[in-house]
């Protein structure tokens, strides 16, 4: 019966650190690879591909969903963030995600907590960190709990967050934790826009520019590519998305693993990274060169 077929397949919501920790060590009991997709929910079609590739690499499959109140700045979005977390519950359903683990923040931070991972490194590379300051030691904090908390083989995150995947990576390399960090290309629209959970803010007449940050990183990607000079690609850049009303956060060509500047262009892995403000919605993409 169709009912019952779909009941079989609901994932488990678990809400606190006692019940998660037993059904992992089933999930061990039972052998195999265990695989965590953090998100902070609102999926789109971005997060069911880190799912995907989550389910090819592993036999369970954790989606957490916690909107980390450590990530956001007084200023920032923490209470519009967008909430579905029906909607998401039935997606995971469909992509017959086992686990879902949905703490409350209390359950996350405690009263009396007082721990923060402060990263460096890529995390000091003055692209989001220097336009959102307390951003990566609220993402490290998190992502470190979610880790230990889950104890799965494999994490997977978007290339989307292109320095926030750096900075997971180093981190699990850091803290010797034994799970292996898998990064995922990006999603787009057929227009080339990015999925994000915050493009639902966007008014009509914004949703048609903001492609063009993604444009603008790929045409200066194929002027790199094809031996122009860098300062010249990097301002014709700036220029092409300001013209089309983006408020540029930065608009920058790193070294691809360290996200250091640039020293001798020949040989060394480049990608370009941006971040603009459009209406009162902030978008970010990257492209390998
Ligand atoms: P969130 O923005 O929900 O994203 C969860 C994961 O989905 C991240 O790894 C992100 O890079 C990836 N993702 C988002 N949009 C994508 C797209 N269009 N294509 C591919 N991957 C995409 O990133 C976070 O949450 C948080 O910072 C988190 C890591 C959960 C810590 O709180």
């Amino acid at each position: 019966m169709k009912t019952s077929r779909r009941t079989k397949h609901l994932p488990r919501v678990i809400r606190t650190v006692p019940a998660l920790r037993r059904a992992v060590a089933n999930f061990r009991a039972r052998g195999g690879k265990i695989a965590l997709v953090p998100t902070m929910g609102a999926l789109h079609e971005g997060h069911f591909s880190l799912i995907g590739r989550a389910r090819n690499r592993a036999d369970r499959v954790i989606v957490s969903i916690f909107v980390n109140p450590a990530q956001f700045a007084p200023n920032e979005d923490l209470n519009t963030y967008p909430r579905s977390f029906d909607a998401d519950i039935a997606a995971l359903a469909e992509l017959k995600v086992e686990l879902v683990w949905a703490p409350a923040v209390p359950t996350m931070y405690p009263a009396g907590f007082a721990t923060r991972i402060v990263p460096e490194g890529p995390a000091t590379a003055g692209l989001e960190d220097a336009i959102r300051p307390h951003f990566f030691a609220g993402v490290a904090t998190v992502v470190a709990k979610l880790l230990i908390q889950c104890e799965p083989d494999i994490a997977v995150f978007g290339e989307k967050d292109y320095q926030q995947l750096k900075v997971v990576t180093q981190l699990a390399r850091d803290l010797d934790l034994k799970c292996r960090i898998l990064g995922v290309p990006i999603v787009r629209e057929p227009d080339g826009l990015a999925l994000s959970s915050r493009n639902r803010y966007l008014s009509p007449s914004e949703r048609q520019a903001a492609p063009m940050l993604y444009r603008a990183l790929k045409e200066c990607a194929g002027k790199i590519a094809s031996g122009a000079p860098l300062d010249a690609v990097l301002d014709y850049g700036r220029k092409a998305i300001a013209r089309a009303g983006l408020r540029l956060d930065y608009f920058e060509a790193r070294n691809a693993n360290t996200l250091k500047s640039l020293t001798a262009p020949s040989g060394e892995p480049i990608r370009l990274l941006a971040a603009a403000q459009i209406g009162t919605t902030r978008l970010i993409d990257n492209v390998a060169v």
